[in-house]
C-alpha cells in the first residue's frame, strides 16, 4: 500500500493487522510517551479545509512514533493565496522530500490527484463530500474494540448522508465484512447517496427519514452533522437545522440505546446530555484516531513493529 485514497482499497486482512498494530500501539503508548519507531521521517499535513482531529490526531501519531511533523499552514498564509496552482503546490512541496503528505481538500480527488504528482506516500484526510478513508478505520476499529467483533453488525448512519464524507468511507469499510444491516437515517434531501449504496448492497440495506422508524435493534448509531459549508443554500441550511436531534428521551424510546458514534464536530444534532450514557464512544473514537493512524503509519512507512509484538 502506498497511499491512502479510498475506504475501498482496505481488504480483510490489512484491516486485522491494522486493528492489532493500533491496540498494540494503544497498550504501549498508555505506558510510555513515545516510541521511537519513525525515527528521521517526516510527516507533512496539508489541510486546504479546517480540522481538529484528523490534522492533530495525526501529528500525535507521528510524534509519538518519534518522527517529524511539518505543517503547511493555514491557506490564507501560504502561496495558494496568490493564486499559486494545487500542481505547483505539491511540486514543490515534493521537492523538500517528506515521507508522507496527510491532504485535506475541499476538492473531490484532490489526494488521488496529489499521489500522482509527489513521490512520497499520500494519504486522504477528507476530499470535499467524497471520502475520509482514515475516519472510517478508527470508526471500525472502535466497533471492533467496544463489541469484538465487526461481522453481522447492525448500524445506523443518521444525519447527513448525502454531503457527509465520513457515511461513505464507513459504508464502504463495512461493505468489506460479513451479513451488516445498514440503516440509513435522513431527510430527504440529505439520503446516502446512489454510488455508496450500489457498494453496499450485497449486505441488508433500509433507508428511513426518522431514528424512530427503526423497529429492529442495532448495536450501533453513528450520528453526522449538517453539512452547512457544502449546502450552498442558507434557506436550506435552516429549513434542516434542528431536523435530526439524537435526545436522551429518543434513544430510550428504541429497543436497546446502542453504542452511540460520532466523527465529531457535533453542532445541534447530539445534545452533552447524551455524554452521561455509557454508550456515548465518541471521544474514545477521537482517541483511537491517535493509534489507528499510528497503526497506519507504521505500514505505509514499512516500519519495524517487531517491538510491540513483544510486549
Ligand atoms: C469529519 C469530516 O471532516 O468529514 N470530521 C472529522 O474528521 N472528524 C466530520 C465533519 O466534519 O462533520
Amino acid at each position: 500500500m502506498k497511499h491512502v485514497i479510498s475506504a475501498k482499497q482496505f481488504d480483510l486482512d490489512t484491516l486485522a493487522e491494522l486493528f492489532s498494530t493500533a491496540k498494540a500501539l494503544k497498550k504501549r503508548l498508555s505506558e510510555q510517551k513515545v516510541v521511537k519507531l519513525a525515527v528521521d521521517r517526516i510527516l507533512m499535513t496539508v489541510f486546504l479545509e479546517p480540522s481538529t482531529r484528523t490534522r492533530l490526531s495525526f501529528v500525535y501519531a507521528m510524534k509519538r512514533l518519534g518522527g517529524e511533523v511539518v505543517d503547511f499552514g493555514p491557506e490564507e498564509v501560504t502561496s495558494r493565496a496568490k493564486g499559486e496552482t494545487f500542481e505547483d503546490t505539491m511540486r514543490m512541496l515534493d521537492g523538500y522530500a517528506p515521507d508522507v503528505i496527510v491532504l485535506r481538500s475541499r476538492e473531490v480527488g484532490a489526494a488521488e490527484k496529489a499521489s500522482k504528482i509527489v513521490r512520497c506516500n499520500v494519504i486522504n484526510a477528507g476530499d470535499g463530500w467524497n471520502e475520509h478513508p482514515t475516519q472510517a478505520l478508527l470508526d471500525v476499529y472502535t466497533i471492533w474494540e467496544q463489541l469484538g467483533r465487526v461481522d453481522g453488525l447492525r448500524i445506523a448512519i443518521m444525519g447527513d448522508l448525502r454531503y457527509g464524507r465520513t457515511p461513505s468511507s464507513l459504508s464502504y469499510l463495512l461493505a468489506k465484512y460479513r451479513d451488516i444491516t445498514f440503516h440509513y437515517v435522513a431527510p430527504p434531501q440529505l439520503q446516502i447517496r446512489e454510488e455508496v449504496l450500489k457498494e453496499v448492497s450485497h449486505h441488508t440495506v433500509h433507508q428511513h427519514s426518522r431514528l424512530e422508524e427503526i423497529r429492529d435493534e442495532v448495536d450501533v448509531l453513528y450520528v453526522t452533522r449538517l453539512q452547512k459549508e457544502r449546502l450552498g443554500d442558507e434557506n436550506l441550511y435552516q429549513q434542516l437545522r434542528g431536523s435530526y436531534v439524537v435526545t436522551v428521551d429518543l434513544l430510550k424510546k428504541l429497543k436497546k440505546i446502542p453504542l452511540i458514534m460520532h466523527p465529531l464536530p457535533r453542532v445541534d444534532e447530539l445534545p452533552a446530555e447524551v455524554d452521561a450514557l455509557p454508550q456515548a464512544k465518541y471521544f474514545q473514537q477521537a482517541e483511537n484516531g491517535v493509534y489507528v493512524r499510528a497503526a497506519l503509519l507504521t505500514k505505509l512507512l514499512n516500519l519495524d513493529i517487531s517491538s510491540l509484538q513483544s510486549s
